[in-house]
């Protein structure tokens, strides 16, 4: 599909940021913007690339009352050499319309999500940040947006693309962030949308998030919704424990994000030298083995989170620290390996790289 360059004018144009070590996660937005309509009689249509500016919609629409929406996240990276590098957006476009299917939204081809990505990116690669640690976070969505207060799914929808420079996900950098496994709340269930990048479950893990920072901890840390006691994932990152040079992590049960950045850990860890293991973990057996010193490491994974060391884990009124609480070997190993690969510092063996 032919994607249109709308004209950006100087006042559109904004300050780009002066010192990159000080880049947050998600505040800051370049100038323009990918957005392409889908409607029943025309299908996907009126591509273009415009200023980054305010959606105008009805008090009314879809997305607004229902929360039909769903989003992708990830990477690209300037290499040294002056290079941009995506990292492995073909399953961002495979898993967006596994998105897509699960709310009843129409697939976005994946040449239209890549070629989409790929001009956008290139005309706003100046912003794109070099210090160690940043990348340009890259956010397709997609949302209803007929004006109607019937429940059904929508004839119109937008799919957009906003990029933002970002640094580390959580304040803290690369340094071990604590977690709290959550007992009274669920964030899915088999056969709900927890395998779907959709915002209602972000915005259903808010409330239980609040209560752990209260209790002192970063994030939380979902069991199954039926048991409540097998672990499955942060929000924001799939979960690894390791057992020396034995990685765990729970199964795609259906639940769980597929993690894209999980599915390159595993890879990984075995070129590393560690066994892995996708397995139901008890969360009373995985206590018991941070009690008893044989989990060595935990940390998460993530496209924001990349790797995240996690030096403390809570459950119920015990809070544990994980090894000596600082940094892994086997996390630094797989942080330093995963972010090699990204940054066009070490060779691209697995062809997850679309320069
Ligand atoms: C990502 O890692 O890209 C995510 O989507 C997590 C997010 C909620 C920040």
């Amino acid at each position: 599909m032919q994607i249109e360059v709308l004209p950006l004018a100087p006042e559109q144009m904004k300050q780009k940021v002066a010192d990159e070590t000080q880049l947050g996660f998600g505040r800051l937005f370049t100038d323009r913007m990918l957005l392409v309509e889908w409607t029943a009689d025309k299908g996907w249509h009126n591509a273009r690339i415009k200023p980054y500016e305010p959606f105008m919609l009805d008090p009314a629409t879809t997305v607004l009352h229902y929360a039909q929406e769903i989003f992708e996240g990830l990477k690209a990276y300037k290499w040294d050499d002056g290079r941009i590098a995506l990292f492995r957006p073909e399953m961002n476009a495979r898993r967006f319309n596994q998105s897509a299917s699960r709310m009843c939204m129409p697939e976005v081809p994946e040449e239209l999500f890549l070629d989409g990505i790929d001009k956008l990116v290139e005309l706003e690669k100046d912003w794109i940040p070099s210090a160690p640690g940043t990348a340009m976070y890259i956010r397709p969505a997609m949302i209803a947006v007929d004006p109607y207060l019937g429940v059904k799914p929508g004839d119109h929808y937008y799919f957009f693309v906003i990029l933002s420079p970002v640094g580390a996900y959580y304040a803290a950098g690369f340094n071990p962030v604590s977690i709290l496994v959550e007992d009274k709340y669920v964030r899915s269930v088999a056969g709900g949308t927890g395998d779907a990048k959709t915002g209602g479950n972000y915005a259903s893990s808010l409330k239980a998030g609040l209560e752990a920072k209260k209790k002192g901890f970063d994030q939380v840390l979902w069991l199954d919704g039926k048991e409540r006691r097998y672990i499955e994932e942060v929000g924001a990152m799939n979960m690894f424990f390791a057992y020396g040079n034995h990685i765990v992590t729970a199964p795609l049960t259906g639940s769980i994000l597929s993690g894209i950045t999980r599915e390159s850990v595993l890879r990984l860890a075995i070129e590393l030298g560690c066994t892995v293991e996708e397995r139901l973990i008890d969360v009373d057996e995985l206590f018991a083995d941070l009690r008893n010193g044989k989990v060595t490491e935990a940390f998460g994974s993530g496209t924001a989170a990349v790797v995240t060391p996690v030096g403390t884990l809570g459950y119920k009124d015990e809070a544990l620290q994980v090894g000596d609480g600082g940094v892994g070997a086997i996390t630094q190993k797989l942080y330093d390996a995963l972010t090699g690969i990204q940054t066009g510092k070490l060779d691209d063996r697995y062809g997850w790289i679309r320069i």
